[in-house]
């Protein structure tokens, strides 16, 4: 591989060029000084001909290791026969993938739509609970929500500071959620479940004029810091959405195509929503999203759902030889084993790193909150930054939330095709790294 073929000085003027104009600063994030040139499994490189293991995955998309050979085949073949069709047609991808996604989806869940991101899979699932729930106008949302970056999915979300947008944005009402690690005022996990479910029954009844369409929760909020929501939780909510009867959306952009170490969260959990978001994991690398919605819903009419490259026939291709990898690979079985050898080795390194304080899974979806006391619980924010700092100098890659939560998140999701030897160092790297962060006394 000849990574310094495009460092000429003329091409580094016009990428200099390129980045001054970007309007976006993605993040704000160390992030926006890399140049990423190449990735391949878990790796990726930057133009300078540095590598990193990836244990973000490409924000968490890359389940299958980036450019698997399969996928990328797949890719090519279907760029020599059609890469783009309107929607008014059927293309063979598009049929392909919806009966594939058929076979695995949870439950009823076998009508299926598509888009190229999961903020317009967020919105297609909003708009087809209203088409369900005529007359009705609220949908109910958890408190640390993260549903994408659209007008609307961002109301969705955890309130965005200073949000220049409200003006223009739909309202949503949010319900507080149990949170194991910060129960509040101190009850237990199982009673602060009891308390969230009366409250948004409570609040589905008092709290809000004209109706409830839908409650609309990701079964592990992601960005809003990977709270591990108690089953009797998750529960609760189905069952009140049956007695009320109201749509429950699982937002699965994140958890779905075996990063819980099952194929959706759904699974994991055994409990089936009415409609059901994809995306990210679903198509190698390739953008592609959607829903998976109940027989039982009414579907969209023609002109309802409609966008010109949403059935984007490459990513289908893409996403098919994906979920066959997913299938033939086992990625779910060995989500699980990385998952398990993540956390015991992440509880034994607490054991000595004091900054941990509380360790999350299932599955590969792995991460770690950093205090500043383990009584107090006070987000380490200096501490996660410096994590994911000293990180990159060492050339691994990890996760911090930025959005919602509380910026002291440190995650470890590599693809779950890592090999045991790239776990294992990213590890080590982890521990080596805390270990310096604690030594130089940052919280
Ligand atoms: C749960 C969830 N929903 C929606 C989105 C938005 O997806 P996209 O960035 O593809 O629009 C994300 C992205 O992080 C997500 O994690």
């Amino acid at each position: 591989m000849n990574i310094s073929q495009t460092d000429t000085s003329h091409s580094r003027n016009i990428l200099e060029q390129g980045k001054q104009s970007l309007i976006h600063d993605p993040l704000g994030g160390d992030e926006a000084k890399i140049t990423l040139v190449r990735a391949k499994g878990s790796y990726v490189w930057d133009d300078q001909g540095r590598q990193y293991l990836d244990c973000t995955s490409q924000a968490w998309s890359n389940n299958l290791g980036a450019n698997d050979p399969r996928v990328v085949e797949a890719a090519i073949a279907q760029l020599r026969e059609i890469t783009h069709a309107r929607p008014n047609f059927n293309t063979i991808p598009l049929l392909k993938l919806t009966a594939k996604l058929r076979e695995i989806s949870p439950g009823d869940l076998n009508r299926i739509g598509y888009c190229l991101h999961g903020s317009l899979a967020v919105e297609m699932a909003m708009k087809l609970a209203f088409k369900n729930k005529p007359g009705r106008h609220n949908i109910i949302v958890l408190q640390d929500a993260y549903h994408g970056r659209s007008l609307t999915t961002m109301a969705a979300s955890w309130p965005h500071p200073n949000n220049p947008f409200l003006p223009i944005q739909p309202r949503f009402t949010r319900v507080p959620h149990p949170d194991p690690y910060r129960p509040r005022l101190g009850m237990d996990v199982e009673m602060e479940s009891k308390l969230c479910l009366r409250l948004l029954e409570e609040t589905i009844h008092k709290g809000v004029d004209g109706g409830v369409v839908a409650i609309m929760m990701e079964p592990i909020p992601g960005n809003g810091g990977h709270i591990d929501l108690p089953l009797s939780f998750l529960r609760g909510v189905r069952d009140i959405c049956d007695r009320n009867d109201i749509i429950l959306i699982w937002d699965e952009i994140q958890s779905c195509f075996g990063r819980t170490g099952a194929m959706f969260a759904a699974d994991y959990f055994g409990i089936v929503p009415d409609i059901m978001t994809f995306g990210k994991g679903i198509s190698g690398g390739f953008p592609l999203a959607g829903i998976l919605a109940s027989e039982r819903l009414t579907g969209f009419e023609s002109g309802e759902d409609a966008l010109t490259f949403g059935q984007f026939p490459v990513a289908m291709a893409a996403a098919v030889a994906t979920i066959d990898a997913i299938i033939a690979d086992d990625l779910c079985g060995k989500a699980r084993d990385h998952g398990a050898f993540a956390t015991q080795r992440l509880h034994e390194m607490a054991d000595r790193r004091k900054l941990i304080g509380d360790i999350r899974g299932p599955g590969l979806f792995v991460s770690l909150e950093l205090v500043k006391d383990r009584v107090s619980k006070e987000p380490a924010t200096k501490a996660a930054s410096e994590v994911y700092r000293r990180g990159l100098e060492k050339g691994v890659l990890f996760g911090e939330s930025r959005y919602a939560g509380l910026g002291n998140l440190i995650k470890v999701k590599p693809p779950l095709d890592c090999t045991h030897e790239d776990m294992s160092h990213a590890l080590d790297v982890l521990d080596d790294v805390l270990g310096s962060i604690e030594a130089d006394g940052i919280a």
